[in-house]
Order: C-alpha cells, then structure tokens, then sequence
C-alpha cells in the first residue's frame, strides 16, 4: 500500500522537474564522460509529507504539492543547481556538476535558505479544524564526488556517488525539523558571507571520528553577493587635503564664483575616486552634476564627452528619433535661455548626428565653430543658474580638439557662474592639454599608514594579512589600484587554497611572488582565467572600455545564455562591472578599470585584433543599419583599425563629414587626413578619383579654417589633379571655388580671381546656377579688394541677379553686403548703408543672426567713415549686443577693435585702451592670431598718436610678422603704410622710404588701390 502510493507522488513531482535541467543533462551530448569533480550536495527531507498526503484525497494531495514543491523546485533552478531524485518525502539536488560556478557552495547554502523559508509560508496545511504546519530538514556538504550516468545502457541516470553524498544525507537525518546542518568544508567556502553557528561534534552512522557540522542561519548581508560586489568601494583613505581643496572649490562655486580644478596623476593613482568623493558632500546635493568621459578610441570624434552632457541636459533617450530629439531640444533651450534657440540646429546636429555637405559648409560663416562653442557655453551658464553645476570632465588625456577648444574657451568665463568643473588627467600636468587658468591638484601616492590601513580592510584573513602587508606596501608603492589588483590576485590564490587545504595559508603566502608594475599583476590575473574567459574578455576589449552584450555576443557568435554565463564569471572576477549608460539601449558592461581593457587590448596578437576591429566594424554596420550615421565615428575606428582600406576610407571620410557639420575643423582635418594616408598607400583606381577629389577638397578646407594654408594649398592641387584625370567637371569647379576662396582668404586677389574665373567657365557647363552665383560674389570681392572696384561691381550685380531668380536668400545677403563695400570704398558712405540695410533685412528673413550681427558691423564702419561718431558706435555697440547674445566671442572681439578704431578717432585714449585690452583678451582665448595681429596694428596706431615712437614700432612689427605669415597681404601692406606714414611724420627718411616701398610693392602685387596715391606721393616727397 505505502509503496504504491509513493510511486503515485513521484508521477505526480515529475512536472515540477525543470525542463532546462533535463534538457541540458540529454542536449546533444550522447552521454557525460564519468569524472571527479567537486559538488555540494543537498538533502532537503520534509517531515511527514508522505503521511499527511495519504490522509488526503489525490486532488488535495496535488494541490499541496504544487503549492510547496513548485518553489523548491523553481528556487533550486533559479540558482542553477540540479534536482537528481525525488525520496520519499524529498529530494536531493546537487550544485556543481555537471555545471559548475565558482559559488556553488555559496548558491546551494541560498538555496537552501530560501526553501526553509518558502516551506514556512506555504507549508501550513489545514486539515479539517486542525493546522498541520510542514517543516524541512536539510543538510549540505561540500567535497569530491564521483559523477556521471550511471546504470545499464537501457535506462541511464546521471548521479552523483561518493562519501560526500553519503554525508550530506546523513547531515539531513541530523538536523532537527527547521533547520539546515552543513558540513565543514561547505562551512569554510561560505563563511564569510553566512551567519553559522559554532560547531558541533557529532557521531555519525558509518564514521569512525566525530564530525563537526555547523548550522546555517542566514546570510550576513541581505543583498546577493554580485549585487554586493557591484559599486562597492574599498574605504576611502587619506586625500584629506586634495578633499579639501575641492570641497572648498565647491563652496565657492556655489556662491557663484565659478571655479575649474585639474586632477593629475598616474593610472589608478585615485583621480576618478577623489572625484567621487567629492559627490557624495551634503553640499554636492544641491548641484545638478553632469559627466563626460574621454576615451583613447575616441580621440578625434567631435564633442564626445559634451555629448554626453548634452544628451542628459536635454532628456535625450537612445531610440528618439531627429523629430523627438529637435522637440526636446527646443522646448530645453526655451525653458533655459530662449535667446540661444537659434543654436538648436547645432544641438540637434551634435546630437542626431546630421550631415551637411562642404558646399553647404562653404556658405556659412567659417566662425561658426565659434558661435557653436559659444551657444554649448551659454546653454551651460544659464542651466547654472537654475541649479549649480558641477561638470566633471574625465580622462582629458585623450580629450578631442573640439571639446578642449570647449574648455578653454569656458575656463576664462567660468568665474562668473555657479559652476564647479573638475577635469581628470593622466600623466604629468605640463602637457599640451593642461588648461591654464585651472586650479592644480596632483595626486601623490598614499603614505605608507594610509596603504596599510587599506590592506587591514581588504585582506580579511588574518593570517594572509600578516603574511603579506609588508610585500604589499612596498611593492605598490602608494597606488590604490595596484594594492587592489594585488589583493584581488590574492583572493584566486586564496580560494584554489581552500579547496586543497583550508585555512592553511602559511606556505603559500610567505613565498609569495608579486610582480613590479600593476599592469603586470593584472596581466597574472587576467593569465589564471580560464582560456575560454579570457578569449571573451580579448574579444570585449576591441569594443572599448564599454561592452554593449548584444554587440559582443554577435561578435563571439556564442549562445545568448553562455555568453552572460561568462560575463558573470568575468562580472565576479572582477574584470567587468555592470552599468547603465545614457547613451546606449540598456545595461551594458564595463571593464572595471580602464587597465583591464588596455591590458586585454594589448595582449591581442595584431592580426587577431584587426581581424576583430574588422568582425566588429561589420557587425554594427548589420546592427545599426537605421541609424547608420549615430555609430560613424566607432565605424572609423574600427576599419581603421582593420584590414579593409575601402570601409575605413569609407567611415572615415564620413567622420571628417561629420565632424565639419559640427564647425569641428581640427577634428574633421584628423579623420580626413587618417583617410588621405589610407589612399595615398596605393595608386587609385580611376572609379575611386571622384571620392579622392571631394576628401582632399575637404580636407583642404578644414586646414584653410584652422590655419593651415599651406598645407590647403598643396592638397587642392591633389584634388585637382584627380578630377582632371577623370574630367569629373562638378567637383573640378567645386576644387576650384575652394582654391579662389583659399587665396582670397590670404589676400592674393589675382589668383582667386584667376581660379574664380576658371571656374566659372566649368560652372556654366554643368549649370549649377547657385555656385555661380557663389563664384560671382567670390570675384566680386576679390576685384573690390584688388581696387578693380567697378568690374567688381558688375560681378556682384550678377551674382544678386541669380540669387533674385533662383532665391538663393543666403547667397544674396552676402552679396549685398559686399556691395555695401564696394560703395564703402567708392566713399558712397549712404548707398552702403543702404546696400548693408537691405541685406539685413534679408539676413531677418533666413533667420541667420550671424550675417545680422556682420553688417552692424558693417553699417557702423560706414558711418564712421562718414564722420558720424555717434551712429557708428551705435551699430558697432548693437553687433556687440549680439554677438554677445549669442555667444560669438569672435564677432565681439571684431567689434571690439573697430570702437577702438572709432574711439582713437576721436582721441579718447581711456577708451581705445579699453577695448585693446578686452578684443585681446578674446583673441588670446580663441587663439586667433589674425585677430590679435589687428590689436597689435591698433596698439601700434594708438602708440603712434600718443608719439610713443619705439613702442609703436614694437607692436606694427608684431602685427606684420603675423599678417606676412598667414598671407594677409592687405594687412600687411596697410600696415608698413602706416608705419611708413609714422616714418615720415618723425623725418626719419630712411626708415620711411623703406616701409613705404615695401607697402607699395606688397599692396601693388595684390592690386590694392586704396593707399597707392599717398604712397607714391609720400615716396616723391622724400626724394625730393
Ligand atoms: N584614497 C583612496 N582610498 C581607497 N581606495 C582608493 C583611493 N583612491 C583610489 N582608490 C581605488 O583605487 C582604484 C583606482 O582609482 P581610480 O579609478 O580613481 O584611479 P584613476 O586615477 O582615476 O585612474 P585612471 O588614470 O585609470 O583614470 C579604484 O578602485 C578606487 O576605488
Ligand atoms: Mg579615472
């Protein structure tokens, strides 16, 4: 009778066995080879179940069943362990074979105490009036255990066999209803994160010695122990003064007296801690924090840590679309500065990723980078005032041109605003990258009391602390990182030591080998993962310091499963933590530490890592297909990094586009010229030309607007040369134009006419009526310049005729605007400010407030030429205003230098003085050379009046020096006039005859008009 009715129960278990179990133990395997291995082994026994179910009618029996072992079932699943048979009145489940963890034991003593407590809830089983509460016993052991499919060939069954098992059963039989007894070695595996009891001797069926067994009673800490291990920190030691410092910087700034401070040190030196730190100040709550990080593969891609700080200000998730995005935008900028909205384009460019073509590029104003810098500023400054700002910047090491320019730039204006900005450095602070006006921390080491006090904290094992402090101490040599490396090298050595001999750690640490650089212990610690870990945690490393799973696991091509089976090896190694990003869809990983990424990095063989760069590259072009143009730059790089030329030139060329859309010269001149080097490895085919035309045409661009003319020069000509070869006549004009705008920029008006003209005639054949009107405007200015003011005249009137037809507004207000200075220089003062109202109200038209805030300029020349002080100023005080508004510091220093101009006029020498001082200052921020060489020319000129000889001499050479070398003819060669002019004043012949021949010879050989009758007559009186 009872027999039958236990077979009857075990029918009715065998739902409850989880299919993943039994499917994994049959899956493909045929059959699993015998082995030693070692397991913990559970016996959990639940009292009288049997009995009670036989007082009970089936349907009750089952639903008792399913309501107490379904948990236990699911519970033993949950942490990956393996129900092996159903006894009478339970079961035994076994956690380490055949799938092992590094934390059986610890996932079987969970197990188990989640079953005691599950029983507990659903155990009370009513039985007419009476409850009859069920109770478990259960009993765990730990050790070697023979496992494998046992039986005969017709009816195999994988168990496991052996004194452990027996063992384990036996605990089970002991413990009292309620309880979980364990064994010794399971009590030495779990210790330190279970509450056990002391233990016990007991006589045990079939030992001859008394065995110690403990009682489990609770875990130590409520959370599970990767939870636990996720953020926690070692405790922080020392850096009480850097601390100090910092928190003062904070208290400052949130008194409005914006502060900027530099961390420098050595990798893991605790710059990213102290910063930490600083976060968790009562005081730092009441700040809005933003960060930003700069990363080694992301040296040249524009604004990368900015775009992280943006994408936070503006709400920004992962899968917004452009129309989202510009929404949110929008609606931000209005909630914090309206006067910034006509920046939103640049935001949403930045951060939807936008792509404009160099034409496109050409018509605007090259200061746009400027106006964009200053609107990101602004945005920043205004945000502050809602709440106070700290902006963390990490890793500036490897910062790109763009953001750096960033920095600087708001490191002068910072003082004004509740703003605390932290910058994180590696190396030694003298580098290029150093901001001037930070404020310096450098990290050094910890002192020696301060390391020990670390070691005590980490090192729980008495005796290994006392073993190996001193080694410790001495060979990390102060740096945290290093000392936490050393120990997590000593916790793998601790736990292969528990397994053989517990406890004995003598031996073992007293001859402990430690090697000299934290990189080297790393690498020993990376060496002892398993082959399979380690290939993963290579394989991640390509990807970054920043693995997104899906990515990884179309690159490895393993099982969804195994492969987060392996990052949680890698997660409790410590090697990679799990963290959730802004910027991407969901939680991903990250290296722990930079130096775990760099040092796998590192450790690739260079054909595996390009054959992994190119694997990378081609699984995001699949999984990024819709939004292609977000992962540009990772493409780059990537391909870069590869074997295929064809796709790095493909991405790259792309970046460089990108980075141009974002007036991110210096970045975009980087990737162009990463491309240029690809293509100029191999002769081009004749179908790669074309694209070989627009790279070096771009590139040449972003050189002529960071200041590299000559090198712009020479590769317009590469350009040339490739569409000639092909007769591709669209990018030849397009060559052309560029070359005509190159050599106006520097003043050479007979060559841009020259190329204007050369491409004109092609630009006719391909009828693009837009660039003609363009080229127009081009020779327009050009012969004005060159003092041909009529035939310039007549250019300009065809380029407007065009622009009228085809309503090219942005082409036409320029247009305008210079035949605003064709009247200007015909001293037509009234119909140029005319010509420059007319093309203002075009400008309010396309909204573009920086041709706006030219033309004021313009307009308040004008009247001082006309003598009409008080109008002039005005303008040129309005085009301040606005430039200011909007954040083009560029205009503003312009501005600055014609009231200057005004003012010196009118001999107020208080405010000449003024605005000297202010245009160079900003200058000198943007690091505009032209812009300071025209402070040094109005220096001069003021040193001049005031009959300060010398030193007006000093300041016109300066001026020169700068104007000879950029190309600036015009400048040059006015310049040398008005020093020749000083020459002449004072009656020093010599002098003056030879300024004043240079002038003309310069001016003359650009076709300047403007001074050549003083000259000359100045010239006739001196040989007189
Ligand atoms: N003063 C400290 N006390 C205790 N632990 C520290 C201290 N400073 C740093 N650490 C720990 O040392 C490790 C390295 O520190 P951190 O990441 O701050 O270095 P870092 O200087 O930013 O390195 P990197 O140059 O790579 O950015 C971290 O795990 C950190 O928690
Ligand atoms: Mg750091």
């Amino acid at each position: 009778m009872k027999e039958k009715k236990q077979n009857n129960i075990l029918e009715l278990f065998k739902p409850y066995v989880p299919k993943a179990v039994t499917a994994r133990i049959l899956e493909g395997k045929g059959s699993l080879p015998s082995e030693r291995s070692e397991a913990t082994i559970i016996f959990i026994d639940i009292r009288g179940f049997t009995k009670l179910a036989d007082q009970l009618d089936p349907e009750k029996a089952t639903e008792i069943i399913s309501n107490v072992f379904e948990p236990i079932v699911g519970i033993i699943d949950k942490y990956d362990g393996c129900i092996n048979k159903f006894l009478g009145d339970g079961l035994m489940a076994i956690f380490g074979t055949p799938f092992s963890h590094e934390d059986d034991p610890e996932r079987a003593a969970r197990a188990s105490l989640e079953i005691m407590k599950s029983i507990e809830e659903n155990g009370k089983i009513k039985i007419g009036s009476k409850v009859k509460e069920l109770k478990a016993r259960i009993g765990i052991n730990t050790g070697l255990c023979i496992s494998g499919e046992i039986g005969s060939d017709s009816r195999k069954e994988f168990t496991v066999i052996g004194d452990t098992v027996n063992l384990s059963s036996r605990l089970q039989a002991n413990a009292i209803p309620g309880k979980i007894l364990i064994g010794e070695k399971t009590f030495h595996r779990i210790k330190d994160n279970f509450i056990i009891s002391y233990p016990r001797k007991l006589k045990i069926k079939g030992k001859k010695d008394l065995v110690s067994v403990y009682t489990l009673k609770g875990e130590k800490k409520k959370i599970s122990f990767l939870e636990q291990k996720k953020n926690s920190h070692s405790p922080f030691m020392g850096r009480q003064k850097e601390l100090l410092v910092l928190k003062e910087a904070l208290k400052k700034s949130y008194q409005s007296k914006g502060q900027l401070i530099e961390i420098s040190g050595e990798l893991g030196i605790g710059k990213s801690r102290l910063i930490l730190e600083l976060t968790k100040e009562s005081l730092a709550k009441e700040f809005n924090i933003l960060s930003g990080n700069c990363s080694s593969w992301e040296e040249s891609k524009p604004y990368a840590p900015l775009k992280e700080i943006f994408t936070k200000i503006f709400g920004i998730k992962f899968d917004d679309n452009l129309k989202e995005i510009e929404k949110k935008i929008d609606n931000k900028i209005e909630e914090i500065d309206s006067s910034l909205l006509f920046a939103s384009s640049y935001f949403s460019g930045l951060l939807s990723s936008k792509i404009k073509s160099l034409e496109e590029i050409i018509e605007q104003s090259k200061k746009e980078s400027n106006l964009f810098i200053g609107a990101m500023k602004k945005l920043l400054f205004s945000f502050s005032f809602k709440k106070p700002l700290i902006i963390i910047i990490e890793d500036v090491q490897w910062i790109d041109d763009a953001s750096m320019e960033f920095l600087i730039q708001c490191s002068k204006e910072l003082k004004e605003y509740p703003i605390l900005s932290i910058c994180s450095f590696r190396g030694s602070i003298n580098k290029k990258e150093s901001i001037i006006e930070a404020k310096k921390i450098k990290l050094a080491p910890l002192k020696n009391a301060e390391t020990d006090k670390l070691i005590r904290f980490l090192i729980k094992e008495n005796d290994i602390y006392k073993f190996t402090r001193e080694k410790i101490n001495t060979t990390a040599n102060g740096n945290p990182l290093f000392i936490e490396e050393i120990i997590k090298g000593i916790e793998v050595k601790k736990l292969s030591a528990d397994k053989d001999k517990p406890g004995n750690y003598e031996e073992i640490f007293n001859n402990f080998q430690i090697p000299d650089t934290v990189q080297s212990i790393a690498r020993a610690r990376i060496d002892l993962l398993p082959a399979g870990l380690k290939v993963i945690l290579y394989q991640a490393s390509v990807l970054g310091r920043y693995i997104e799973i899906e990515l990884l696991q179309k690159i490895t091509n393993l099982e969804v499963k195994i492969l987060a089976e392996m990052m949680k090896k890698l997660q409790k190694h410590e090697f990679i933590e799990e963290t959730e990003g802004m910027l991407q869809p969901q939680k991903y990983f990250a290296f722990t530490h930079s130096l775990i990424q760099e040092i796998a990095y590192n450790s690739l063989l260079f054909k595996t890592r390009k054959n992994l760069h190119n694997k990378t590259g081609s699984v995001m072009e699949e999984m990024y297909l819709s939004k292609i143009d977000e992962k540009i730059e990772e493409l780059a790089y990537h391909f870069k990094n590869s074997d295929d030329n064809k796709k790095a030139i493909f991405y790259l060329n792309k970046a460089g586009d990108k980075a141009q859309s974002l007036y991110a010269f210096s970045n975009a001149v980087n990737y162009f010229q990463s491309c240029t080097d690809i293509l100029e490895t191999s002769e081009p085919e004749n179908e790669q030309l074309t694209q070989f035309s627009e790279i070096y045409n771009k590139l040449a661009y972003s050189q002529s607007i960071i200041g590299e003319r000559k090198e712009a020069e020479i590769n317009l000509n590469k350009a040339l040369k490739c569409c000639k070869k092909i007769g591709d006549k669209d990018n030849e004009s397009l060559v052309l134009m560029s070359m005509g705008n190159l050599y106006g920029d520097m003043g050479q008006w007979d060559k841009a006419i020259e190329y204007f003209k050369n491409c004109l005639s092609i630009t006719d054949r391909i009828s693009n009526l837009k660039r003609k009107a363009s080229i127009l405007k081009g020779i327009g200015l050009a012969c004005l310049f060159k003092g041909d003011t009529s035939t310039g005249y007549s250019y300009l009137k065809e380029s407007i005729n065009i622009c009228k037809e085809i309503k090219a507004l942005d082409v036409y207000a320029m247009a305008l605007n210079n035949v605003g200075i064709y009247y200007d220089m015909l001293g037509r003062w009234e119909n140029a400010i005319e010509a420059y109202k007319e093309s203002i109200s075009i400008a309010k038209k396309i909204k573009n407030i920086i041709v706006i805030s030219n033309i004021m300029n313009n307009i308040g020349f004008a009247y001082s030429s006309l003598g009409e002080s008080k109008q002039a100023i005005y303008y040129l005080k309005k085009s301040v205003k606005i430039a200011d508004k909007i954040g083009d510091i560029y205009n503003k220093g312009i501005n600055y230098i014609h009231l200057g101009e005004e003012y010196l006029k009118k001999d107020e020498f208080k405010e000449v003085k003024y605005y000297i001082f202010h245009a160079e200052k900003i200058f000198d921020e943007l690091n505009d050379k032209l812009g300071l060489a025209d402070v040094y020319r109005l220096k001069a000129k003021l040193l001049k009046k005031l009959k300060r000889w010398k030193d007006s001499e000093i300041f016109f050479k300066k001026a020169i020096k700068i104007y000879s070398k950029f190309g600036d003819k015009i400048n040059e060669g006015e310049s040398y006039y008005e020093w020749g002019d000083m020459s002449f004043f004072k009656k020093d012949a010599d002098s003056a005859r030879k300024r004043l021949t240079k002038s003309k010879k310069i001016l003359g050989s650009i076709g300047a008009k403007k001074y050549l009758a003083e000259i000359e007559d100045k010239l006739d009186n001196l040989r007189k």
